[in-house]
C-alpha cells in the first residue's frame, strides 16, 4: 500500500479513538499529520499543558490502532503539551527531576558541536571504536535526523531487525552496537517530523533497542541545539557532551554557544576536540598548522573545559569514512588512530 493510502487509511481509523470530552481523535485540531514510511509510522497529539494524562487512554487506543494497520511498521505516537520549552532547571543543579537512566548503559557520551560539518560523526565513530580498543562494551547511536551518517561511516545498510515485542535489535559494526535514527526515514525523502516525533524517535532509540550491557553509549547529536538536544538532556542522565570544533574562529565561536547551552541545562561538558587542526602531507609527513595552532586549546581554557586533543585533516580519514572502514579500525596503528585512542584514552581517565 502507498504510504499516503495507509496515512489516510489511518487517519480514518482513528475515528473510533475517544478524547476527553467525547469527540473523536481523528477529527481532533491537535492530531498532527501521519507519516508513514517503509518502517515506521509516527505521530504527535498537541494537548492543552496539563492534559496529557488524560489523553494517555486516546494515545495508547491510537497506537494500536497504528499498529493493527501498519504491518510490521514500528509505531511512534508522541504526546506533548504545547507550551514553549524552556529548560526549567536552574543551574548547578546536577540531576533535574524526571532525567533517568537507561538501563543497562553505563554511561552516555553525546558528541556534539555549534556548527555543522565540523566532523561530530567521523569523531563519534572512530572514539566510539578507541574506548571498545580499550576493552569498553561500546554503542553508537545516531540521532541527527537531518543529517545521519553513522551507518555509512560504518559500511552498514538496511534497517535494524525487530523483535517480536518490538525492541530494535541493533546493527554491528566493528564490536559496535549500532542504531540510527536514519534508519527510520526513507533515504533521500524530506524530514518532515516535527520535533515531538524526532523526539519520541530518539526516546525509543533509547530505550527500546537490546543494547545489553554496555560500559558506553556513544550518541552523535545533530548540530546546534534543538529539540533532540533538549529532550536527550531532559530525559536521560548523560555522563556530558564532547564537543568538536574546527581551528577557525566561527566554529570556535558556535562551540561556545553550545557550551553555554549545556551549562544552562547543567549537562556536563566533557571537553573539547580540535578535528581539521592541522594537515599532514601525504608525501612528505609533514605538518602544517594551516589554520595557525593551538586555537581550540586555548578556546577550552577560556571556556574553563578540558581540551581533550587534536585530529589532523588527512585525506585517509575521509576516504576511509567513505568507504565505511573507519581509520581506527582500517590501520589502529596509524597517525590518525592514535590521535582518536589519546582522546578516548583521556576521556576514560577524565570520566572515572
Ligand atoms: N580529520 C579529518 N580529516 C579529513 N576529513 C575529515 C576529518 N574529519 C571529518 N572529515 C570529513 O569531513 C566531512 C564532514 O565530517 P562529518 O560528517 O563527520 O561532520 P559532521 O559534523 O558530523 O557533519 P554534520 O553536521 O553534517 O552532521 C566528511 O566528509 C568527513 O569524512
Ligand atoms: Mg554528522
Amino acid at each position: 500500500m502507498a504510504d499516503t493510502d495507509l496515512a489516510s487509511q489511518i487517519k480514518a481509523a482513528l475515528v473510533d479513538v475517544e478524547i476527553p470530552g467525547g469527540a473523536d481523535l481523528a477529527g481532533y485540531a491537535g492530531l498532527s499529520e501521519i507519516i508513514v514510511t517503509p518502517g515506521a509510522v509516527a505521530f504527535a497529539i498537541s494537548v492543552a499543558p496539563g492534559m496529557e494524562a488524560a489523553f494517555g487512554p486516546a494515545r495508547d487506543a491510537a497506537k494500536a490502532v497504528a499498529e493493527r494497520l501498519g504491518g510490521a511498521r514500528k509505531v511512534m505516537v508522541s504526546l506533548t503539551a504545547e507550551k514553549t520549552n524552556t529548560p526549567k532547571f536552574s543551574h548547578g543543579k546536577a540531576t533535574p527531576p524526571g532525567k533517568t537512566r537507561v538501563p543497562g548503559i553505563k554511561r552516555i557520551i553525546a558528541v556534539g558541536s555549534g556548527k555543522g560539518g565540523v566532523g561530530k560523526s567521523t569523531t563519534s565513530v572512530n572514539l566510539a571504536l578507541s574506548l571498545a580498543s580499550e576493552g569498553l562494551k561500546v554503542g553508537i547511536l545516531d540521532a541527527d535526523l537531518y543529517g545521519p551518517s553513522v551507518p555509512k561511516l560504518l559500511g552498514l545498510e538496511g534497517r535494524p531487525a525487530m523483535r517480536d515485542d518490538g525492541i530494535f535489535t541493533p546493527h554491528e559494526a566493528f564490536g559496535l552496537k549500532v542504531i540510527s535514527i536514519g534508519s527510520m526515514l526513507v533515504p533521500g525523502q524530506a524530514v518532515v517530523w516535527r520535533g515531538p516525533m524526532a523526539t519520541s524517535a530518539l526516546r525509543q532509540l533509547l530505550r527500546e533497542t537490546a543494547w545489553g550491557d554496555l560500559d558506553a553509549l556513544v550518541i552523535d547529536l545533530p548540530p546546534g541545539t534543538g529539540d533532540i538536544h533538549i529532550a536527550l538532556f531532559q530525559q536521560t542522565i548523560v555522563e556530558g557532551v564532547v564537543i568538536v570544533s574546527t581551528p577557525q574562529d566561527l566554529a570556535l565561536i558556535d562551540a561556545q554557544k553550545a557550551v553555554d547551552m549545556l551549562r544552562r541545562m547543567s549537562v556536563p561538558v566533557l571537553g573539547l576536540v580540535e578535528n581539521m587542526s592541522y594537515f599532514i602531507a601525504p608525501d612528505t609527513g609533514n605538518r602544517y598548522d594551516i589554520f595557525g595552532s593551538g586555537g581550540a586549546e586555548r578556546a577550552a581554557g577560556r571556556l574553563d573545559i578540558p581540551f581533550l586533543g587534536a585530529i589532523p585533516l588527512v585525506m585517509s580519514i575521509r576516504e576511509n569514512s567513505d568507504a565505511g572502514v573507519p581509520p581506527v579500525a582500517a590501520m589502529p596503528e596509524g597517525a590518525e588512530a592514535q590521535a582518536y585512542r589519546l582522546i578516548a584514552r583521556r576521556l576514560i581517565s577524565s570520566v572515572p
